[in-house]
Parts: structure tokens; sequence; C-alpha cells
């Protein structure tokens, strides 16, 4: 797309070892979504050899971080903590203009990325291993964790600033180095972070920054032999993709958290108007373009026309417009890509024979024709087995609101989709909840809540599509260290265990 290119405000450049190195003649640019002739800024599309250098530089100054004392990298956060309290409105700004988030979310990012530094920060004094009992009285047995590395850490642009977070934090604060590639949609608050950081005062080489394409950059990181951990947010398909790289070297693991088809279930005995507003958040909030958006929305058939009826009129009343805006309930999609793929999946879901509630489309009525603004489509769908719309993800504001007869098969039904990971039920029955918590496939479950806006310091990773087994956040500490079991003998001759002789 030729762009009426204005003052390009933002030139980006990798970091690396310490130093920010601008690359080379080959850019990319970040586009307002917004407004997509305004051209936000200019960045080096990093390759191999940059990606070479930064894993390099990692590698370099992993020895001495990780002798560091762990309460010494803690107290790094503290001051990162400061900076990103000194900075949260213009962070907030920057995230708003070049994801299209809208203020208010921005700024709640921001804040869930301070939340990660300083959980961090607090949990650097806190034990890390434990002290176990031994069958032999002059034995003494430890669990303690190691850093594995060099991370890796690939991050999507739909939470540019608290999901790198989420990664880099706890794996320095373990005494890992890292590498980091930020989105190529959302490369200017990646910079910015790692600019906090580097005010924080981190040694140079323990974070590193790579910009460039998915397809290239990030490729070639999750792929360097010199990686040791791969983290990474984004498509199932590319989470895919790194899962194999990472099969074929011997020491490599990965943390992988990727697509959704997530739901909130309202029960027949629900508090409509609570129900009504997790639905509408669950769905729209972030135009739907979180990991954890509602896609679908099962409703008991008792409350179903009363329901949709509500949640249709509640949809056509909220705002799609400017993120700078204050009144505005969301803003527009990430690209162009992000639109062709959600009026597909509108033509789809006609074609499978939806009863559509609220037509969407491209908003081509004012300036909002200038960015990837989207209006919500909602449908009624009747669940059958292999309904493409009911169970893949679309990732925009398509919802489909799917009326259910009973529990059973409300579980049945969000649970047939190759994902798990976000569930909310609406209800006031605390055995009706417990037969969904125990009976769904999920990350994270939630009661009369939205099935979004969990907090840092729990896990966050899902099951089946959605991840695989290692969540990020607080849990992230378990994918970027192994625990090493550690015994000392204080006898002066050898006593083994499981009664074996120890006679030579
Ligand atoms: C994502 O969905 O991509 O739970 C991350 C939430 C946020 C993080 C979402 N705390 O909605």
């Amino acid at each position: 797309m030729a762009h009426m290119t204005t003052t390009i405000l933002w030139q980006g450049r990798h970091f690396v070892g310490g130093d920010w190195v601008a690359g080379g003649e080959d850019r990319f640019e970040s586009i307002n979504p917004a407004h997509f002739e305004q051209v936000l800024g200019s960045y080096p599309r990093g390759g191999r050899h940059h990606v070479d250098a930064a894993v390099a530089a990692a590698r370099k100054a992993f020895p001495d971080w990780r002798r560091t004392s762990r309460i010494r990298r803690g107290e790094l956060f503290d001051r990162l903590a400061r900076l990103i309290h000194r900075d949260t409105e213009k962070l907030a700004e920057t995230l708003s203009r070049e994801s299209g988030k809208i203020l208010d979310e921005a700024r709640a990012e921001v804040i869930e990325g301070l939340h990660m530094v300083q959980y961090v920060y607090g949990t650097a004094r806190q034990p890390t291993g434990q002290v176990v009992e031994s069958e032999i009285e002059a034995k003494d047995l430890f669990v303690r964790r190691k850093p594995r590395g060099v991370v890796a850490v690939i991050t999507p642009w739909n939470f540019p600033f608290a999901v790198p977070l989420w990664m880099l934090a706890p794996s320095l604060l373990e005494g890992n180095t890292a590498v980091f590639k930020p989105s190529e949609e959302t490369p200017e608050i990646g910079q910015r972070l790692v600019a906090l950081f580097e005010e924080s005062g981190f040694p140079p080489g323990t974070i590193n920054l790579v910009h460039g394409l998915g397809h290239e950059a990030g490729e070639a990181l999750a792929r360097h032999a010199d990686v040791d951990v791969v983290t990474f947010t984004g498509s199932y398909e590319v989470g895919a993709k790194i899962r194999q790289a990472a099969a074929a070297c011997d020491h490599k693991t990965c943390a992988c958290e990727m697509g959704s088809k997530s739901a909130v279930i309202v029960c027949e005995d629900a508090n409509l108007d609570l129900a009504v507003s997790a639905a509408v958040l669950s769905a729209l909030k972030t135009s739907g373009q979180r990991c954890v958006s509602a896609g679908r929305i099962l409703v008991h058939q008792r409350v179903f026309e009363t329901f949709a009826e509500r949640f249709v009129s509640t949809v056509r009343r909220v705002r799609f417009g400017d993120p700078l805006d204050p009144r505005s309930f969301s803003g527009p999609l990430i690209n162009q890509a992000g639109v062709d793929k959600v009026l597909r999946y509108n033509e789809l879901a006609r074609r499978e024979n939806a009863e559509v509630l609220l037509d969407g489309g491209r908003i081509e009525t004012d300036d909002r024709a200038a960015g990837y603004y989207l209006s919500p489509f909602v449908y009624r769908q009747a669940y059958r087995p292999g309904l493409r719309t009911i169970r893949e993800e679309v990732f925009g504001p398509h919802v489909a609101l799917i009326p259910f007869v009973d529990d059973h098969e409300a579980v049945h039904i969000y649970n047939d989709t190759p994902y798990g990971l976000s569930m909310a039920v609406i209800t006031e029955d605390f055995r009706r909840w417990r037969l969904y918590r125990d009976e769904c496939d999920y990350g994270m479950g939630y009661v009369n809540l939205p099935c979004i806006g969990a907090e840092v310091h729990l896990p966050f990773g899902g099951v089946k599509r959605s991840g695989n087994g290692q969540p990020s956040a607080a849990a992230l500490v378990d994918a970027v260290t192994h625990k090493t079991a550690f015994t000392v003998n204080h006898a002066s001759e050898i006593k083994m265990a499981q009664g074996m002789s120890s006679q030579v």
C-alpha cells in the first residue's frame, strides 16, 4: 500500500550488547491503524546476522548475570517500576497510537506491565527452592532452581507492553539473559520498554532487542541453536512452527501461548444485567483482538431471546472510534489482513446459515474510513458439530450467540473447539459453576465476570491449541528455570538410599 508519508515520528534501532545499532538500509514502517496513511516510525529489518549478534551478546552476559545475587537483580526491577510510573501516560499514548487500543485500555496495559515488574521485585526476596527430608539422617536434600540461559521473547501486537514483561521480567530475575523481538506492528512500544530497562541499569547484553518481521527475525531467533528457551505469544500456526524448531534442538524448550475461541456461558439463572456487561466486554474490548476475547456467547434457551435483544442493543450503543477519544469503547483493528479475516468469517457465517442479528463491516461513513475500523457482526447460530465460525479463531468483532438446552450440552459445545484458553460462566448457583469449572477445557476460568482481565500474579496459558502447558506471567518461572536436586552428605562414610549396599 502506498502511504502519503507525513513526518515520521520515530526512528527505530536494535539494541545489542548495550549499544543502540542503526541496522541496515532495509527498513519497515509502523502504521497508525486509526489513520493508515500515517506512518509512525521506521525500523531496521533485522535478519540472521542481527539475531546472531544479539544471541551472542546475551550468551556473553549470561555467566556474570546468573552469578549476581537474585536480590540485586530484583532491585533493578524496583528502578524499572519507578520509571514505568514516571512514564505511564507517555507509554500509554504511544501504545494507543501504535496498536489502535483506546487510551484507557492502553493505560491499563501499561499498569499490567508495571504489576509484573512489581511482582518480580517482590518475589526476589522470596524463597525459590525447597529443603527436603532424606531417608538417610546424615544427608541434606535441596531443590534449587537454575536459569536455563538465553531466552528468546517473541511477542504480539495486541499486548505489546504487558506480554513482553510477562516473559522478560521473570526470565531476567531468575538469571537468564534475553533477546526480545517485538511485533513488527508495534515496534516502538517494544523499543521504549527496552530503553527503560537500559535506564534502570540492567547490564549490557542482559536484554537485547532485534526488530524485524516474524518470518525473518522471529524465525531466525526461534531456530537459533544457542537459544535455550523460546517464549512466544501469537497465533497457533506460528506457535506450532516454534515447537517444531525447539524439538529439533536437544536442549531447547518453549512456552507458547496461542489462539483461542474463548466463551461466556450465560446460565438460565444468570443475573442478566451482569451477563450482558460480561459478554460485551469479553467479546468487544480491544475490538475482539485479545487472545482471550469471547467469539462465542453460549446462552440457555430459556433466557436466549431476552439476552440476545439486550446484548444487541448494548452493542449498537458502544462506539468504535478514535483511540484517543475518551468516548470510544474500542478502536480499529490492527491492519488490513485483520479486517479481511473478519470479513471472510462474517461471510462464512452467512454460508453456514447463521441468523444475523447485527450486521457488521467496514465503517466508511466518516473519518473512520481512513482507519481499520469494523462494526461488530453478531449472529445466532444453532450448534452443530463441524461449523467453522463457532470453532475457529476470528480475532475481531465477530460474535456468535449459541443457544443451549442444559448445562451438559453447554459444556459439550464449549469444549468442541481445538482451543481451550478462557471461560466465564454467569450463574448464581454454586453447584453449576463447579460443573463448568471441572468439565470445561481452559487455562483461565471466571464466574460472574468477563473472560478477559487476568491479573499478572496468576498463571496465564491454555490447553489444546491454546498453549503447550507452560503458562506465562507469574508461572513463567517454571519455563525459564530448571529444578536441580542437590544432595549433601554430612557423615564420613557413605550410606546409600533405598537400602542399597555401599560396600566396595
Ligand atoms: C491476551 O489476551 O492477548 O486477561 C492477553 C487479559 C489481559 C491479558 C490478555 N490481562 O485480558
